[in-house]
């Protein structure tokens, strides 16, 4: 079960298929910034058992899809390189609480967020997309993402019981419903929906 708020925008499919390169790179970028965020949370909290081997698991899963996303761009001549980033992830922890023990609960539902909007986008991806190929790729690639949800969704509850956990998410998801809707005016994998030429 994914705890989102508002289903993705109905373009996102045709949106992503007329733009394969971005959502490929960008694709790319996300799962490597997924890897540097988990470790990011085990060298700020080295004292909380119950992050390190999850985290530590869940940092290398990434990092290898982050190199199948890398393979798939080259198959495809697709050169890998830099990208501005969404507005997404930036706008999402903005209502994340900076005081602990809430900064910590914060980070990790706001990470169970980002896995769940991944995973709801890819399983569109898996259905929607005109190429084979790329269907079989997101259909490999969703089951995990609902496995990396659910860990950081029981992560948080560990710290302060399920019951608090859920209100907190339930909070978290309708703002993060609020910023998937944003428009955009590049394609991305957490973009809204398009709006006019690029800036
Ligand atoms: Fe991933
Ligand atoms: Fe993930």
């Amino acid at each position: 079960v994914l705890y989102l708020r508002g289903d993705t925008h109905s373009d996102f499919v045709a949106e992503a298929a007329s733009q394969l390169d971005e959502l490929l790179i960008d694709h790319a970028h996300c799962e490597k910034k997924a890897a540097s965020t988990a470790l990011t949370l085990l060298f700020r909290y080295p004292d909380v058992a119950a992050l390190q081997a999850p985290l530590s698991a869940l940092a290398r899963e990434e990092l290898e899809h982050f190199e199948l996303m890398l393979a798939t761009c080259e198959s495809r001549g697709i050169t890998f390189g830099r990208l501005t980033p969404s507005a997404y992830a930036g706008r999402l922890v903005q209502a994340a609480r900076t005081e602990e023990p809430g900064r910590l609960v914060d980070a990790l539902l706001c990470c169970a967020l980002i896995e769940a909007r991944s995973c709801e986008r890819m399983k569109l991806l898996a259905s929607g997309l005109p190429d084979a190929d790329l269907r079989a790729l997101y259909s490999g690639l969703l089951a995990s993402e609902a496995r990396h949800h659910a860990l950081y969704v029981d992560l948080a509850a560990g710290l302060v019981g399920r019951d608090q956990a859920r209100a907190r998410l339930d909070t978290l998801a309708a703002h993060e419903a609020e910023v998937i809707a944003e428009p955009s005016t590049r394609l991305r994998m957490h973009s809204g929906p398009l709006v006019g030429p690029p800036a």
